[in-house]
């Protein structure tokens, strides 16, 4: 065997993966549609994939990488003189800091209970696991049902001393809408609380354009962290997110340093110990490669590539836009009790090449939301805007003419006895045998199954997805090498 045939054996693996160019994968994966970009942000992963950012002293070039990064977020998204800020892995690490940087600050301020995080239901689950992890209670804010926008009158009623952080999201995944930022923010501030932006998915298109409805950056009076993901609109390859602070105390705050070990001093800014510089660096490259004028030409042809997108669903029988979106994510919703059911529509536009992703119906306090699909539009989509249009016209055809996805009442009935923190893995098995979920690979289609996920009390329903994906890592060991 020679490393071609390794390479083409890993290349043979993809064939059954989402494509992630070409813009018809509306979810997880972000193209700008250049092919330069790519192949800039390749060759710096490769000059960096040996470097370890654990220690910038032993690596200065990865300090400069990380302080240019920060420093171009800080300078796009409103940082004052004493806001800093983190490379992360993701996301969901700029989040989870977040949480862990506002639960030490308010310890350290002499708070005592257990924290308390204020999370409306349409912010990011990473917020969810960081508090699963660091031992904070959420309480839930409801959104408008019809906006899908935070409800600033449930921040103050939840708000007490307990209080650790109140998250607000610019926008939000599920819907594309933009919080009220500054009304959330300055309820925070006037009770003593830090209030973060989830800018992830946001923060590397909002500044952009001109059509933001209200200010969401650190700027804004009581917003005092903000993340955001070089990896989704900054285009850089996976593994790269930032997490910006107002003060360095802040940051100080979820940074981590022992001496307590015989070994080397130890300090991580993030959860990480040893970090892959080569998604740094990829970042650093593409936006040096594209600066702020290639950033704003990308995010502006995302950005009327979305407005597009929503006016012709519009005009779409027995669809609707849900809510407004300010920046390149939409969400749709059937329109009207008899009309086209979406979880049907996204498995029709799975048969059609794309990816869209159904969003279960949710129920909370102010009025349940009800089920949609998600799309992520990014530049690479934007040439293909009538091409998806016109498949979503014929899978909505299509959808309105099938039953639509009702889950089994003997199955609900039996789920609601169930105390699923006793569930074994064998039982679990079974149940998702019940559920029409066998083998590794999912069902084509899949509105069944989300109707069922829907219609099932939360925590089984979490156990049961964490049964699927249980299914899907089934590794088989390897044989034992045969020594000479
Ligand atoms: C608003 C928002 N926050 C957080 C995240 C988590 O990011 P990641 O998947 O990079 O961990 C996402 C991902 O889509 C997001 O849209």
């Amino acid at each position: 065997m020679n490393p071609q045939d390794v390479l083409a054996e890993l290349t043979a693996l993809q064939a059954g993966d989402v494509p992630t160019h070409g813009g018809a994968t509306m979810a997880y994966v972000y193209d700008s549609g250049r092919p330069d970009v790519d192949e800039l942000a390749a060759a710096a992963q490769v000059a960096f994939q040996w470097t370890n950012a654990l220690d910038p002293t032993a690596f200065p070039s990865v300090a400069r990488i990380e302080n240019d990064l920060v420093g171009a977020a800080l300078g796009l998204l409103g940082g004052g003189p004493d806001a800093v800020g983190t490379l992360t892995s993701g996301g969901t690490e700029s989040c989870q800091l977040a949480v862990l940087a506002a639960r030490e600050h308010w310890r350290a301020a002499g708070g005592t209970g257990r924290p308390v995080l204020l999370l409306p239901v349409t912010a990011h689950p990473a917020f969810r696991k960081a508090a699963h992890l660091f031992d904070v209670e959420v309480r839930d804010v409801p959104v408008d049902p019809v906006t899908c926008r935070a409800d600033p009158a449930a921040v103050v009623r939840l708000l007490d001393e307990r209080t650790v952080l109140v998250v607000v999201s610019a926008p939000s995944y599920p819907h594309g809408v933009l919080d009220p930022v500054g009304e959330i923010a300055g309820l925070a501030a006037a009770a003593g609380v830090p209030c973060h932006v989830d800018a992830c998915i946001g923060g590397w298109v909002l500044p952009f354009l001109d059509d933001v409805p209200e200010p969401f950056d650190l700027s804004v009076p009581g917003v005092t962290s903000l993340s955001v993901d070089l990896h989704k609109y900054g285009y850089a390859p996976k593994g790269v997110s930032v997490l910006l602070t107002a003060t360095p105390e802040l940051r100080h705050a979820h940074w981590f340093s022992t001496a307590g070990w015989p070994g080397y001093p130890v300090v991580n800014p993030t959860l990480a110990g040893t970090r892959p510089a080569g998604a740094m660096a990829a970042a650093w490259a593409v936006h040096r490669w594209l600066g702020t004028e290639g950033y704003r030409e990308l995010a502006g042809r995302a950005r009327d590539a979305t407005v597009r997108l929503a006016e012709g669903i519009a005009g779409i029988d027995g669809l609707r836009v849900v809510g407004r979106p300010v920046a390149t994510l939409v969400a749709v919703a059937q329109d009207g009790p008899d009309a086209v059911d979406v979880l049907n529509l996204a498995d029709e536009m799975t048969a059609r090449g794309w990816l869209i992703q159904p969003q279960p119906p949710f129920a909370q306090d102010r009025g349940d939301l009800p089920a949609t699909v998600h799309l992520t539009v990014t530049a690479a989509t934007a040439g293909r805007v009538d091409a998806l249009l016109a498949d979503l016209r014929d899978a909505a055809r299509a959808a309105a003419a099938l039953p639509r996805p009702v889950p089994d009442a003997e199955l609900v009935a039996a789920a609601a006895t169930i105390d699923p923190s006793a569930l074994t893995v064998a039982e679990v098995e079974a149940l998702l045998e019940l559920a029409g979920v066998s083998g590794r690979s999912l069902p084509a289609r899949m509105a069944p199954v989300h109707a069922l996920v829907a219609a099932l009390p939360r925590p089984v329903a979490e156990r049961l997805l964490a049964g699927v994906l249980g299914r899907v890592y089934r590794p088989t060991v390897a044989a034992a090498p045969v020594s000479g």
